[in-house]
């Protein structure tokens, strides 16, 4: 035995051509399950691709670079968990191109911040968050509210994220302007929206064109809430 071993310590390309053959089989052993499973992400009742207002929220969300003061990811550790609630789950982010969990909390996890507060709360702060937390480092968003948003192109970006691999149906992408406008129209019917995205919260609109902040609202209404954790084993929320 170790006079073979020995026979192959002292040639290179034996050693070299063995060593890429144990290499090749291990790889193989890790890989190959991996091809048989649809995904690496485990599905979660109630995860649901963004509605069109909300998805036009986050690309602004995006170009503002909120995600440089704010991160959305609440890690398993008991402090977090305390202040922001349940933590994170991967399948909570997998809609989400590109993901937005950050590297930086120069403010508070916005992971979970659906809900938290009213609509109008998230209007005043935005246009000003001085007056609501007067010691915030948070810059004046006052311009997205005299912003029309453009959503020319909204069926065409429903369609790219399923081209990346969001569920959009064909209903949702041929409703995508309708359903957004109803979204920023309290006194339009949501029941078609509802139903096509469950807990879309419809914002303040009043009848004119929706603006960049009625998506940002919107986008912010909807951060971590699409999970219901009352059912508090993760284990079975899985489908
Ligand atoms: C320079 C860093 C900075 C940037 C950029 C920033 N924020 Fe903030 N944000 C803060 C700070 C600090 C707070 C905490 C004080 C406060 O509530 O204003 C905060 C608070 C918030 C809150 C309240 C969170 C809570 O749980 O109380 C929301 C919502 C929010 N920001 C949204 C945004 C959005 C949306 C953007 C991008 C348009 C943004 N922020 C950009 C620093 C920032």
């Amino acid at each position: 035995m170790f006079i073979r071993h020995e026979t192959i310590e002292k040639n290179a390309v034996l050693m070299l051509v063995l060593t890429a053959i144990t290499i090749a089989i291990g790889g193989i052993i890790e890989i190959v399950p991996l091809f048989t499973i649809e995904t690496t992400v485990e599905h979660v009742k109630g995860v649901r691709p963004y509605a069109p207002l909300e998805l036009m929220g986050r690309n602004i969300y995006v170009r503002e670079g909120c995600y440089l003061c704010h991160s959305q990811q609440i890690r398993a550790l008991k402090d977090e968990v305390e202040r922001y609630g349940h933590y994170s789950l991967a399948a909570e982010s997998m809609y989400d191109h590109p993901f937005q969990w950050g590297s930086k909390r120069i403010g508070p996890d916005l992971a979970r911040v659906g809900g938290k507060y009213s609509n109008d709360w998230h209007y005043a702060h935005l246009i000003n968050p001085q007056a609501l937390v007067p010691e915030s480092l948070m810059p004046k968003y006052a311009f997205l509210a005299q912003t029309p948003l453009n959503y020319d192109i909204i069926e065409e970006h429903l369609r790219k994220n399923r081209g990346v691999g969001v569920p959009y149906t064909d209903e949702q992408i041929a409703n995508a302007r309708k359903d957004l406008e109803a979204q920023a129209d309290p006194a339009a019917d949501n029941e078609a929206l509802l139903k096509r995205y469950p807990k879309a919260v419809t914002v303040a609109g009043n009848g004119r064109a929706p603006t960049e902040l009625d998506a940002l609202v919107a986008y912010l209404q909807v951060l971590g809430t699409m999970v219901d954790f009352a059912d508090t084993s993760t284990e079975q929320l899985q489908q």
